[in-house]
């Protein structure tokens, strides 16, 4: 290997991981050395930009904790965790699209009945969410959990804002013979990715914002099915074609339109609120 210049050594990286260990982790490993002798070649990488990388990347680490994973955040403000889910839905079209998870999702919410109230004493524009869980062949799934969780009307989740109840605007519910979930809430509010790390530096030098359209996110487990990791937005949000983190997509964005008299009479909401209809598409494991 003393033959080593810019073009072999590529291969002699990626030929010194030639025998033994994982193949799949190999192909990948060879894949990513690839790409990104690739890259340095092209932007003729200097010593000096790739000791800011090292500098970045560390104190990505640095601001990492178990409450805090920049490391996510960095991957989602790159399209990159966007990507893995839009990779993952390949050939499952006739089922609803997957969208990010986020560092807010707290196991054990309370559980709640179909038609439940998560409003309680929160302020915001009343509205009701509600639709059915289905197959791709488009049949009722019954027995599906649905997670639930939002942020309140000053754009903080209850795990953020000591203020708010622990498990406030969060619930579990499971659907019954008819597929159906329906549940009273707030309409959820436009809010900033933490930007006080070194995602927000690069934000901030990139010319970024940190902003991500108003979003209800669910997660959908059932017997038979892969998990459903998404989000709902509406279509009207300020943010709705600039999300920071790309979570958006076409079939995600929906009307939140007024709740006509009888349905708002039926939910005990008073105008203005909204009626938002949605139904899952569920993939079969
Ligand atoms: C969220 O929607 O909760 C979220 C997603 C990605 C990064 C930060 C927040
Ligand atoms: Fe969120």
């Amino acid at each position: 290997m003393r033959d080593v210049d810019e073009r072999t050594i590529t291969d002699a990286v990626i030929r010194a991981m030639a025998d033994g260990g994982d193949e799949r982790l190999r192909s990948v490993l060879a894949a990513l050395v690839r790409h990104l002798h690739d890259f340095a070649r092209e932007v003729e990488l200097t010593p000096a930009e790739w000791m800011a990388a090292i500098g970045f990347l560390t104190r990505t680490g640095h601001k990492s904790s178990d409450t805090r994973q920049e490391f996510i955040l960095l991957s989602d403000t790159l399209g990159l965790s966007s990507l893995v889910d839009l990779i993952a839905g390949r050939g499952g079209e006739a089922a609803t699209e997957a969208s990010n998870l986020g560092p807010f999702y707290i196991e054990g919410a309370p559980m709640l009945p179909v038609g439940g109230d998560l409003i309680r004493g929160n302020e915001g524009q009343p509205g009701v969410v509600r639709g059915r869980v289905l197959d791709e062949a488009g049949k009722p799934v019954a027995g599906v959990t649905l997670d639930i969780w939002q942020n309140a009307a000053n754009g903080f989740y209850s795990n953020e804002d000591p203020d708010q109840d622990d498990m406030n605007l969060r619930c579990r519910m499971v659907t019954g013979a008819d597929g159906a979930y329906a549940f009273t809430t707030i309409r959820p509010t436009p809010y900033t990715v933490p930007y006080d790390g070194p995602v927000g530096e690069m934000l901030r030098a990139t010319g970024r914002h940190a902003w991500r359209p108003a979003h209800l996110h669910f997660r959908l487990a059932a017997d038979g099915f892969a998990d459903l990791v998404t989000e709902i937005f509406p279509e009207d949000d300020r943010y709705v074609d600039e999300d920071a983190v790309f979570g958006v997509r076409r079939s995600l964005a929906v009307p939140f339109p007024p709740a006509d008299k009888a349905t708002a009479a039926r939910w005990k909401l008073s105008p203005p609120c909204f009626d938002l209809v949605y139904d899952f598409r569920l993939r079969r494991a």
